[in-house]
């Protein structure tokens, strides 16, 4: 992680204007990293998000053997090793920030014939991992947290794997793809039941390595994922598209800052993920989607985003898996939504990079906006945001949340141990400043 950062960011002096492309989606650059070390052949792919979390994936499969070169300006060429090809670390796995690198990488590590060890930072290390390693553990994988049910994850090595029916207890991507990872290595079907849509890169992008998953939809919200093991990855070429949670902040400061007009460039508009906009819509933000393509088995758009005032709102829980790493920015929105915005059902949001309820509340609360803590939530009463100081919790959303804050504020908002922001959006200060705000480092 880089030594500490503080940002200061002031009222916008002008309107957002102008095109931005905001960095290579997090989700799948993780993936195609982990996918494209377990193919056979060499893989190249480009729009690789090159911050700290998909670089910590990165290093983990170099030091398990597999070359790599790049990344350099997103582009990165892997030598797959196969599903087999990977060697034991000498070392720990340092997963860094990164909940996804930790939770998928102990479904492929869960599976091998080797020994590993995940560590994580300070954050890291205080979330909960036990959803994973009980459903790999029920698979015949060696691997326990901690006493406390957190990292580090210790994991030995395995001759083969069960394969598992498993119905998640929450809508989580990260468990649903760590159980369907190590089921590529299960002898037989691997199927798993998610209560509600969740991200699908996995599947989508397994599929694009030319491995057949297959899913069958339910009903309006539950669908089952189903896989057999056994199978190989094939080297492709991949092109990852912008991603929508770091286009967030872009689609709120443009739709809170008076004036602007601003357009995100070709950012991935997977319908798992496009829950903000929906939000923003019934909020009452003008967003089109325009220029609609497909990148990467992905639909792929550019985001026009005018400003007009917001209205507060009751949030569908229903969408909650579908914005769940936006939160912390609509909470922003909220606060400059006339009226009063209810956001329920996303307990969830308590087990992010921070305990993104509490941090928010604490953070608004400093920078003078009234809002009310639930247990799976919080209403949040628009008003004036005066400034103040806050403080990230390690968790970059937070960060970037309320540099975005400071556009419509009355004074500067500071902001403490904004060096997170690294973690999924390096250049994030250099891109808001460009479209129009005021942030200093
Ligand atoms: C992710 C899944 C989500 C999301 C995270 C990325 C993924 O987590 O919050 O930032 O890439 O699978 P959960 O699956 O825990 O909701």
């Amino acid at each position: 992680m880089s030594s500490k950062l503080v940002l200061t960011a002031s009222p916008a002096k002008q309107s957002l204007k102008g095109t931005v492309r905001v960095p290579g989606d997090k989700s799948m650059s993780h993936r195609a990293v982990m996918f494209s070390s377990l193919a056979n052949g060499t893989s190249h792919v480009t729009g690789l998000l090159e911050g700290e979390d998909v670089m910590a994936t990165l290093a983990a499969f170099r030091a398990m053997g597999v070359e790599a070169d790049g990344p350099n300006n997103g582009t990165l060429t892997v030598q797959g090793v196969g599903m087999r090809g990977l060697k034991e670390p000498e070392q720990d796995l340092d997963m860094g920030n990164s909940g996804t690198a930790m939770r998928l990488m102990t479904g492929i590590l869960a599976a091998q014939n080797f020994a590993s060890k995940l560590v994580g930072d300070e954050s890291l290390s205080g979330r909960p991992m036990r959803r994973v390693t009980v459903p790999l553990t029920s698979m015949g994988a060696r691997c326990a947290t901690d006493e406390n049910g957190c990292p580090p994850i210790h994991i030995r090595g395995v001759e083969k794997l069960e394969p598992i029916t498993y119905k998640l207890p929450m809508a989580s991507a990260q468990i649903k793809s760590a159980v369907l990872l190590a089921g590529l290595y299960a002898d037989g079907e691997t199927s798993v039941t998610e209560p509600a849509p969740t991200r699908d890169h996995t599947e989508r992008m397994l599929k694009a390595y030319g491995y057949d998953c297959e899913t069958e939809k339910l009903n309006e919200q539950a669908s089952t994922i189903r896989l057999s093991g056994g199978g190989e990855l094939t080297a492709t070429n991949i092109d990852i598209p912008s991603d929508i949670s770091s286009a967030a902040f872009f689609m709120v400061a443009a739709s809170i800052v008076s004036g602007s007009k601003l357009t995100l460039e070709h950012v991935c508009v997977n319908p798992t993920r496009t829950g903000i906009i929906d939000i923003l819509k019934s909020m009452g933000a003008d967003i089109r989607l325009v220029n609609p393509r497909a990148v990467g088995g992905e639909p792929v758009a550019d985001i026009e985003v005018r400003y007009v005032g917001l209205k507060g709102c009751e949030i569908d829980p229903n969408l909650v898996p579908l914005a769940i790493d936006e939160f912390p920015v609509i909470c922003i929105a909220a606060a400059c939504a006339k009226g009063q915005t209810v956001v329920s059902g996303a307990e969830e949001l308590r087990h992010k990079e921070s305990d993104r309820i509490s941090a928010m509340v604490e953070g608004m609360r400093n920078i003078g906006v009234e809002v009310e803590e639930r247990r799976d939530g919080m209403v949040i009463t628009s008003g004036t945001i005066k400034g103040g100081e806050v403080e990230s919790h390690h968790d970059h959303r937070i960060a970037m949340s309320f540099a975005i804050a400071g556009a419509v504020s009355e004074g500067d908002i500071i902001i403490d141990g904004a060096e997170t922001v690294a973690t999924s959006f390096p250049n994030f200060v250099e891109l808001a400043n460009v479209a129009g705000l005021n942030i200093e480092s």
